[in-house]
């Protein structure tokens, strides 16, 4: 049996963990946002203006603090016009992206507004660069948050809503690399300067524009986007410009024409995945560090609004729709980036998983035919994780001989870890990696006196194992034995592939 130990000095507080890091992305793929978020009002599945009730209730178990919408490749062949009115009487489009099937474009701006409204979640609104006009993106804009008199501030009260919504997350194009435009990043980071201008900040709502960043470890564009920041010869205030810049990193065991199957993997295919999601860390670190040179003091934001395994569809579904099972191993994917995003939480300012129903790494399935829903073992590593949203960093020293699995050369972490702090709580969050060996860890909390401990695992026997719509939980979280505190040490052991968290609470500090 491994034995390792870590050190945590609770008086010792780090950066905070924004909130923002466990952001959720829908995008009209699949069936997320139709079937998934919304039913249409005629659906026999309990609704409010045809959002499903019991989604909205699991996902506020998870005070999920943004949504992305509506795209991801989706958003730049978005018109938005074409998503407000009467339902009946909406243009439809066809998803070129996913499935190259119908939209009817019934799930539009105010079925979105009221989704966030229900879920207590802040919008993160992406824009159109790639099909869009910037006169489009900013009357967008004025519609959503604009008061008073105006032609869009109008044509919103015409449709129903009276009041401006807040709207505080703009996105500004996505992928233009790629499926939003095919552009170089020297051309977009101009058209970036270009339409950020003209989306503006109307009232008190402020908003923090977001621009279209890299693939994985394209740091030329985060480059690229920083230089266009810096503005040099250019009579804008940089701050009036873009707060923030994106890149996307996905997590494929395999080559993205076979990326594997996302329940039948053997012990290879299991580390080889979270090699791959480890590599987060040097991701974050190569944009960072692009970033520093520009901008040392971070006041440009980081933002990772696309990450989350990315297998095979499952077998006998639509390949457009990107409908794949969750198992034990995405949940450790999972947990492993959170630790890796709580390392970096001073530049990291959010982050958005891909996506949050039916669709990649998702928190909730439901059934095609039946509708029944389910939690994803994915969905748990949020809800255990919770209490890091907002709180402050804590390091994690962990010490010990066999702290690196070795992978064909790569080291990964054999327990991956994160600690943080709210007030008169402390939440440590622990990864045991390995798949088939069991480890010890000794936790050495200084510097606070512990009063009481509590702690929940995620531990099927199996790694494969997953929740099925309809049918049995298989992985669902279970208290976790916790021995007796001695001068502020306590072991816990944690079973192959699980995921724990340990809850402390302190004396008043
Ligand atoms: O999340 C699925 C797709 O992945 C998004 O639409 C796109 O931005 C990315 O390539």
């Amino acid at each position: 049996m491994t034995s390792l130990r870590a050190v945590i000095d609770l008086d010792v507080e780090g950066p905070q963990i924004s909130k923002h890091l466990y952001g959720h992305f829908a995008e009209h793929l699949g069936r997320c946002i139709y079937g998934g978020f919304y039913v249409g009002d005629d659906s026999e599945i309990p609704n409010e203006g045809g959002i499903r009730l019991d989604v909205v209730e699991a996902l506020r178990a998870l005070n999920i603090p943004n949504l992305r919408w509506p795209g991801g490749c989706f958003a730049d062949e978005y018109h938005w016009m074409d998503g407000i009115g009467p339902r009946e009487e909406r243009p439809r489009m066809v998803n070129t992206h996913w499935g190259d099937i119908e939209e009817n474009n019934h799930f539009g701006t105010h079925e979105f507004m009221a989704l966030c409204e229900m879920l207590g979640a802040d919008p993160y609104v992406n824009g159109n660069v790639g099909s869009g006009t910037v006169k489009e993106m900013s009357d967008w804009v004025e519609y959503l948050t604009r008061d008073g008199d105006s032609p869009m501030a109008r044509l919103r009260r015409a449709n129903g809503r009276d009041k401006p919504w807040n709207v505080p997350f703009w996105g500004i194009g996505n992928e233009p690399w790629g499926c939003g435009g095919s552009m170089s990043a020297e051309h977009y980071a101009e058209e970036a300067r270009r339409y950020a201008t003209y989306c503006r900040n109307h009232g008190d709502n402020k908003l923090y524009k977001i621009a279209a960043g890299a693939s994985e470890d394209d740091y030329h564009w985060t480059e690229q986007l920083m230089k266009a920041l810096s503005c040099l010869g250019c009579q804008h205030d940089p701050k009036n410009i873009f707060q923030a810049i994106t890149f996307h990193y996905y997590t494929v065991p395999g080559e993205w024409k076979d990326k594997g199957s996302a329940t039948d993997f053997d012990a290879d295919e299991y580390y080889t995945t979270l090699v791959k999601a480890q590599r987060i860390d040097e991701l974050i670190s190569g944009h960072s560090a692009v970033m520093d040179c520009y901008d040392p003091q971070k006041k440009v934001g980081l933002i990772l609004d696309e990450w989350g395994t990315w297998f095979n569809v499952e077998p006998g579904t639509n390949p457009g729709f990107l409908y794949q099972q969750n198992t034990m191993r995405d949940a450790l994917v999972a947990s492993l980036h959170f630790d890796v995003f709580h390392e970096h939480a001073e530049r990291l300012v959010m982050a958005n998983i891909a996506q949050t129903v039916n669709v990649l790494q998702a928190m909730l399935l439901t059934d095609e035919a039946t509708g029944e829903l389910v939690l994803t073992p994915t969905y748990h590593v949020f809800e255990m994780n919770k209490g890091h949203q907002d709180a402050a960093s804590l390091a994690v020293h962990l010490l010990g001989e066999d702290r690196a699995i070795d992978v064909d050369g790569a080291e990964l972490r054999r327990v991956s870890s994160s600690a943080s702090i709210s007030g008169d709580t402390a939440l440590v969050s622990l990864s045991n990696l390995h798949l088939t060996e069991a480890t010890d860890i000794t936790l050495d909390l200084r510097g606070r006196e512990v009063t009481a401990l509590t702690g929940r695992v995620l531990a099927p026997d199996d790694a494969a194992a997953h929740n099925v719509p309809g049918g049995t939980e298989a992985v669902t979280p279970r208290d976790l034995e916790i021995g007796p505190v001695v001068g502020g040490k306590v072991t816990v052991s944690l079973p192959p592939h699980s995921f724990a968290t340990v809850s402390v609470q302190l004396t008043a500090g």
